[in-house]
């Protein structure tokens, strides 16, 4: 049997059935006007919940309608979607997956077009975009407390709905990636500074959420290895987050890299002074990493990014520097590979190259040929692999500018904790 298949036991003593996860990644399937679940979302998990990953981990959910990152993603303040995302968590998890949610707020990196002026550590404006992300404001200490408050308030409700654990984003340059950069986090009180300082709102999201959810509920963490921009978060001090992380008792720690402004999530970041010539390099980005990471922390570790091969995973897993293999984008059209790696009738993931003429377009244009795959399966079609580039980017153009129902902008502002 591959080691793939081996049942994976984290901390509080929750076991994952196997070590395939299926990595975040935004749906985009809630409701645009009120940020519940929707049909569509429950038919993609249904499908995804009989692929064989032992762990779905959800897109990102936001934990505050200022802080969406897109039209379309789910929202929790409160116990109005109770009955949806419990259903959600149903068809997830009735072929034996585990589900936990990821959750997220976007800080500067949530669009003008949904947020007039967002919230930041810091004054400090996106480069680039073309003017799509306001130049946001720095939080208030009220403020900073009042989104904490929001993760824990969103972890219990998702606790409440049965989905199996929760996820914090700490990555890809949204809001507590800001404050753990020193790029963005400019702050001189307790909130910034050292990386002690800068690590200090993830630290306090992990015991709030921990507080809300009690012991024996999985807590797991997406942190960048490093932002990949001059002046921003090292990989130095990525470890030093995570020692902090593992006393405070998370459960799994995901690793990453990149945000908006340098995408090295997606393969396009290198660390500087490493080479990357063989297959094992090419494929799993983050690798060098996770063994560094491994020499000073003992927790469960999930490596996410290029991971495509099963000789790759088999190394990756066998050589005890990780735990858990993330596969994301061929989740989209290869919905079925965790199991056909487990029962090796798949070896590698199909490769598919979704490029324009363009350059400067196709980081975008991945992200909604990827999407529309999503899409596909949430109608209740398969995958489309003769999806056309122009044609993923006419409809991912459409989602965001003209997203069904109420617009997304006019969504009424929710305080926390409210009763449904
Ligand atoms: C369409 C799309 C949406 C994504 N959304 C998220 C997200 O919501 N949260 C997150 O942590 N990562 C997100 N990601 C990044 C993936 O989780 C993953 O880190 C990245 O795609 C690299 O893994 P892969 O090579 O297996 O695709 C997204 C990626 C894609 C392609």
């Amino acid at each position: 049997m591959t080691i793939l298949g081996s049942a994976l036991s984290l901390p509080n003593g929750t076991t994952l059935p196997n070590r395939l996860a299926k990595a975040a990644m935004s749906e985009v399937l809630g409701d645009p006007g009120t940020g519940a679940p929707t049909a569509e979302l429950m038919r993609l998990y249904e499908r995804w919940g009989a692929s064989g990953a032992g762990l779905l981990i959800s897109g990102h959910v936001i934990v505050d309608p200022a802080g969406r990152a897109e039209p379309g993603n789910v929202v929790i303040t409160d116990r109005r979607d109770l009955a949806a995302l419990t259903e959600w968590a149903t068809v997830a998890q009735q072929h034996g997956a585990k589900l936990w949610l990821q959750l997220n707020h976007a800080g500067r990196q949530a669009p003008r077009r949904m947020t007039k002026q967002p919230v930041a550590p810091s004054a400090v404006a996106m480069k680039g975009f073309a003017g799509a992300f306001a130049a946001p404001r720095a939080m208030t200490e009220h403020e900073i407390h009042e989104v904490i408050a929001r993760f824990a308030t969103a972890a219990q409700i998702a606790q409440e709905a049965g989905v199996a654990g929760v996820q914090l984003h700490a990555a890809h340059g949204y809001l507590i990636s800001q404050f753990l950069s020193a790029r963005t986090n400019l702050r001189d009180d307790a909130w910034g500074g050292s990386v002690a300082r800068r690590s200090r709102f993830l630290l306090e999201i992990v015991r709030a959420v921990r507080a809300a959810v009690g012991p024996a509920f999985p807590i797991g963490v997406k942190l960048n290895s490093a932002d990949f921009q001059r002046g921003g978060f090292t990989i130095e001090e990525s470890m030093e987050v995570a020692r902090s992380l593992e006393a405070a008792g998370i459960d799994l720690l995901e690793v990453s890299g990149g945000n908006y402004e340098s995408p090295a999530m997606a393969g396009g970041g290198e660390v500087p002074g490493e080479q990357r010539q063989s297959t094992r390099d090419r494929e799993a980005y983050f690798l060098h990493y996770a063994e560094r990471l491994r020499t000073v922390v003992s927790l469960p570790i999930m490596l996410t990014g290029g991971m495509r091969s099963r000789n790759v995973m088999e190394a990756a897993l066998q050589s005890g520097a990780v735990d858990l293999i993330g596969l994301a984008r061929p989740m989209t059209h290869a919905p079925e590979l965790p199991r056909q790696l487990l029962d090796g009738t798949a070896l590698v993931a199909p490769a598919v190259n979704i490029r324009s003429r363009f350059r400067r377009i196709d980081d975008a244009l991945q992200v909604m040929w990827f999407q529309a795959q999503l899409h596909e399966m949430g109608q209740g079609r398969d995958p489309d692999l003769g999806l056309g580039a122009w044609t993923a980017i006419w409809r991912g153009l459409r989602a965001m500018l003209w997203p069904k129902r109420t617009a997304p902008r006019r969504l009424a502002p929710r305080p926390i904790g409210a009763a449904a």
